[in-house]
């Protein structure tokens, strides 16, 4: 089980040492969400800011492209130090295309799809993208809450899953926190994502983070 912490919720006034934190507190890896006020009613951050967290750890990086035509850009992301590129299904008719050059940059390929987007959309990539990530809220801002009907999906997409014999990782993103957690991995994630959860605590990222991990280990054992 892994927990990836998106520094959308960061301060960005220090966000190497926002990195550090979570990183020093055990962090899989670090979500970089890209919005570009199309796909998403929301305008954030670009290569430049994966690049500067790229200086700020070792950690695995991976940039949330929620933007249209991400395959024009796969190539700037992969230059500035993303090691796993995820595409919403949305915005990629071209899925098989844009799986394979993400793969041809030596990258891991992830795909999104939004709430009301059904797994049907991911079908036929089951087999080639190296993470499915199944939003539980529709993207463009940290803070919102669970759609909770999403475990459902989830608990689909892993019997998909284990249905062809692939142990592709399950990644939920939006709403994660104490009691969602454990829900989630219950239905069969293994990836969270967790922005305001973890940097709007008053208790710091570090505790944070350990919190949402002990509630989300009592999920994988309950
Ligand atoms: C899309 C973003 C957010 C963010 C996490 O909206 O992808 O989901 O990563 O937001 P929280 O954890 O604050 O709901």
């Amino acid at each position: 089980m892994e927990i990836v912490p998106s520094i959308l919720s960061a301060d960005f006034t220090r966000l190497g040492e926002q990195v550090r934190q979570v990183a020093d507190a055990g962090a899989n890896r670090i979500q970089v969400d890209v919005m570009d006020g199309r796909f998403v009613p929301n305008i954030t951050v670009g290569p430049l800011v994966v690049a500067a967290v790229r200086r700020a750890t070792s950690l695995p990086i991976e940039a949330h492209l929620m933007i249209i035509e991400p395959e024009r850009y796969l190539q700037d992301f992969a230059t500035a130090g993303a090691d796993l590129l995820i595409v919403h299904q949305e915005a990629s008719p071209h899925l098989h295309r844009t799986i394979a050059q993400i793969k041809r940059l030596g990258k891991h390929a992830g795909v999104a799809i939004n709430p009301a987007t059904p797994l049907a959309m991911i079908q036929e990539v089951l087999d080639l993208a190296d993470l499915f990530l199944i939003m539980t809220v529709d993207p463009g801002f940290g803070g919102q809450g669970f759609i909770a009907s999403m475990l459902s999906k989830v608990e689909r997409l892993r019997a998909m899953l284990d249905g062809r014999g692939l142990r592709t990782d399950i990644e939920v993103d939006g709403g994660i926190h104490g009691e969602t957690a454990p829900q989630a991995i219950h239905a069969g994630a293994n990836v969270l994502v967790a922005g305001s959860a973890i940097y709007d605590d008053p208790a710091g990222p570090a505790a944070a983070l350990a919190k949402l991990r002990a509630a989300a280990l009592s999920g994988a054992a309950g």
